[in-house]
């Protein structure tokens, strides 16, 4: 069953019935005000840190599920019935209902009983604000006399204490209210300089600030006092819970529409002009005020909403592909782009799984996450290389986590995940490969953030490199740490204490436990580093790395093979994880697609027995699943992964991050048919139709979907904030279209499925637009190119060097 439908042109999609499996959600904001809105208006809002400044209240894990946000009623003076346009909160019998779910942007809403209403919710670029456009047009053939309420509830600025510390909270909170704006200054008077304001075009027919009186102390958000009454109560919040209410009268004829606009925003202060008059303790307000004047002109809105638009065309146009496939098409051209933004600022902050206190910014993740965002904004990659690089410590190790506003690694998780440091040779490649700029390898970055410290970004990836060389086990294979990738293998961790960190827990010295997948990553950032310092003249060097991954693929050979496919892993005993001698979890896919990524057995017939294992035993209809067989029980020297029951998450699940490692595997075998029909099997729009068992939002990855041994086989979770958002944005793009980027240019190396005719695409790479057109002529994928008319030879294009601005490609396949 299908809750609504992709409209491609408008690069929205559209839900048309409110009550979805979950709520399908959408981001606002790209820069540093951020919100999160569901399709019935739930959500919240937060500036940078949706822990250290989140502005406006949400509860997770409510009842009904989606609860809290951006919520207006409409209330018929003349009957005295209310409704909410966006269906929630109170759920009546709405006609027409749609959500459009857009870039960026989300209009909700509906008719009832004759009054249409539609609200579109966004952030302009450049501000810390939110702008509602409320529209109601009256289909009635009489005048109706309306009351518009706003409401959204403002959080104590820091959301774990907001939802622990209520002996304190129940009496900080303060507001102010002037010209009809409501201002919230809890704390202000203290130590922040920030403040909240919520302001509407209209004169005021009243307002609230209280939520109790707001609501009623026993009513629920689908009955607010204030609403059934038809009148605010002009309350002022003192200590309890502050919310921002407005209330508007109207009258509308017969086909007259109006629109109402409301600002929410976010001001911080410099600490000498915090109050006006100075020594008061008043908001000055004056910042606000401007930004509100112009924000509150609906022509000044549209203006902003048409800039926001134009910014993600142009954005969006830097890659454009048209396949015989209109999933590809449809993920790649607008909403897997649109992912890889929202992981880029995320990471697994704050989506509706991750509740924005528990995990800041990964430093594995982020740095994954660049793969499918640098060449949007490429600037900000490079000020979030230098950010991450910056949490490095000295030994090459890093914080797993950090703080997105303080920018400081998270002391509460601290490092000793194994995998973490080579990502950051990843990232910083991937975006070297993108801009051609090597002057970022010249940054002095700080380590653990300590002045004085600072070494050139590349001496960083040496760290990174060294630091598994210096931490290899009995096999020679690289020691796990606390975990790699996979969170949840945690070998070292022996807990048999309920309410224990697994990733935190360190019961065994870990010298033994090592990992096949970090060698499989360690031989592919060796040949990354490897290449850089090449292209930097440090020939030596770069032998020396090529060396070290040779070494390495020789270990992972002797002892990392198990006969058919990569062993994953050797516990604190020695023995083996991902074998055939195992009871249960004898093949897992991570070092199955990774080993191979890296190039290990492409030549001798081992790459493709590993695949063929995974296709045997690991692939399903719905993705490819982690291991098999999944762990029926607790393993005390495994960890979380066997916490999970059978078939969910790291057990068993079908973890779509790593699934773009195989596919990028079977195009390194040319295996263009079997890479595309792995990637449709997660295509969340080739999923679209599957509504009511996937029930995650059909236009963005979800991190997992229910395994074989689950009973919910095919069920997704966690939409959103994956590493898959960048990985098969990559994996497509990249691999299976073979729009590749190098150190040397753009290469083009297509392996598509062996039905495919071809394909156009056209890529903006280093401020050339290429034009793709790609023609098969043979079952293959032995590329050979003409660009601007002449054939070359080999298959990568150097940036023009005569200025040329456009660059056609023909690729034949053969
Ligand atoms: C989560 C984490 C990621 C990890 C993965 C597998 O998505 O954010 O860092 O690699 O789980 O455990
Ligand atoms: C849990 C999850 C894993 C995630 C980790 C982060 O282990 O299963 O996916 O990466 O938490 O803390």
């Amino acid at each position: 069953m299908q809750f609504g439908h992709f409209d491609d042109l408008n690069r929205e999609y559209v839900i048309t019935r409110p009550d979805t499996p979950l709520p399908w959600i959408n981001y606002l904001g790209c820069q540093a005000y951020f919100g999160l809105i569901s399709n019935t208006a739930g959500g919240y809002s937060f500036y940078k840190d949706a822990r250290l400044r989140r502005i406006t209240r949400y509860r997770y894990n409510n009842v009904p599920y989606d609860f809290g946000g951006r919520y207006l009623y409409l209330r018929d003076n003349g009957s005295g019935e209310f409704w909410s346009p966006s269906w929630q909160p109170t759920r009546s019998a709405i006609e027409d209902y749609s959500c459009r779910h857009g870039m960026g942007y989300s209009i909700i809403g509906s008719t009832y009983q004759g009054i249409e209403a539609h609200t579109r919710y966004f952030v302009p670029l450049n501000e810390n604000l939110e702008i509602w456009q409320l529209t109601l047009t009256n289909k009635r053939d009489t005048p109706v006399e309306l009351s518009t309420f706003s409401i959204q509830e403002f959080c104590l600025w820091d959301a774990q204490d907001d939802s622990t510390n209520f002996q304190r909270n129940f009496s900080t909170g303060q507001v102010e209210v002037e010209d009809g704006v409501i201002y919230h200054k809890t704390e202000y008077r203290e130590r922040r300089d920030h403040f909240a304001y919520f302001g509407c075009s209209r004169q005021l027919d009243g307002f609230d600030t209280q939520r109790e009186a707001f609501l009623g102390a026993y009513n629920g958000w689908d009955t607010p006092a204030v609403v059934k009454a038809g009148k605010s109560t002009d309350s002022m919040a003192h200590g309890w819970s502050p919310v921002g209410s407005h209330h508007v009268k109207l009258t509308l004829q017969p086909g007259e529409t109006q629109q109402i606009v409301f600002v929410l925003g976010y001001q911080e202060m410099p600490v000498d002009q915090k109050f006006d008059p100075p020594g008061s303790q008043i908001i000055n307000k004056a910042a606000a005020k401007a930004t509100l004047a112009k924000y509150l002109d609906p022509t000044q809105a549209d203006a902003a909403f048409d800039r926001l638009a134009a910014y993600w065309k142009e954005l969006l146009g830097l890659c454009q592909v048209e396949t015989p496939d209109p999933h590809t098409n449809r993920m790649v051209n607008i909403w897997n782009a649109y992912q890889c933004m929202a992981t880029f600022n995320m990471s697994r902050s704050a989506s509706f799984y991750e509740s924005g206190i528990g995990r800041g910014l990964g430093f594995r993740d982020s740095n994954q996450d660049l793969l499918g965002f640098v060449h949007m904004v490429p600037s900000r990659a490079r000020e979030r290389i230098l950010d991450l690089a910056a949490t490095q410590l000295s030994s090459g190790g890093a914080y797993h986590q950090y703080q997105p506003l303080t920018k400081r690694g998270n002391n509460d998780v601290g490092s000793g995940f194994n995998d973490d440091p080579h990502w950051l040779i990843i990232g910083v490649s991937a975006y070297i490969k993108e801009t051609g700029d090597w002057s970022i390898l010249d940054e002095k970055v700080q380590y653990d953030n300590q002045a004085g410290t600072e070494t050139p970004l590349y001496e960083h990836l040496q760290r990174s490199f060294a630091y598994t060389l210096a931490r290899l086990g009995p096999h020679g294979l690289p020691l796990i740490g606390r975990a790699d990738w996979n969170d949840c293998l945690n070998l070292n961790c022996f807990s048999d204490t309920p309410g224990q960190s697994f990733q935190t827990t360190t019961n065994k010295n870990g010298q033994v436990a090592e990992s096949v997948f970090i060698a499989g990553l360690f031989v592919h950032s060796g040949q990354e580093l490897a290449n850089l310092a090449e292209a930097r003249g440090l020939q030596a060097e770069a032998a020396r790395y090529r060396a070290d991954v040779a070494k390495m693929t020789a270990t992972v050979m002797a002892h990392g093979w198990d006969g058919d496919w990569f062993l994953r892993a050797y516990d604190d005993f020695g023995h083996k994880i991902g074998s055939k001698e195992c009871a249960e979890g004898q093949i897992y896919i991570e070092s199955q697609g990774y080993c191979v990524l890296a190039g290990i057995g492409l030549e001798d017939g081992v790459a493709q027995k590993a695949l063929d294992s995974v296709r045997t035993h690991l692939a399903t209809k719905h993705g490819i699943v982690l291991q098999q067989p999944c762990y029926s029980k607790y393993y005390l020297e495994l960890g979380e992964i066997s916490s999970y029951p059978p078939g969910y998450k790291e057990n068993a699940g079908i973890f779509c991050h790593n699934n773009p490692w195989v596919i990028i595997a079977e195009t390194r075998l040319g295996s263009g048919d079997q890479a595309h029909d792995y990637y449709t099997r997660i295509n969340p729009s080739a999923r679209e139709a599957l509504g009511d068992l996937h029930r995650c939002e059909p236009y963005v990855y979800a991190q997992m979907i229910a395994g074989k041994d689950a009973p919910t086989h095919g069920e997704a979770k966690n939409s959103w904030l994956t590493g898959t958002a960048a990985w098969n944005y990559f994996a497509i793009v990249q691999w299976i279209l073979g729009i590749r980027t190098e150190l040397g240019g753009l290469t083009l190396a297509p392996v598509i499925p062996t039905t495919w005719p071809g394909f156009r695409a056209t890529r903006v790479f280093r401020g050339v637009t290429y034009h793709i057109d790609v023609k098969r002529e043979g079952k293959g994928s032995q590329a050979s190119l003409e660009v601007d008319g002449i054939a070359i030879k080999g298959n990568t294009i150097t940036p023009p060097s005569d200025g040329r601005k456009e660059v056609s490609v023909k690729v034949t396949l053969r």
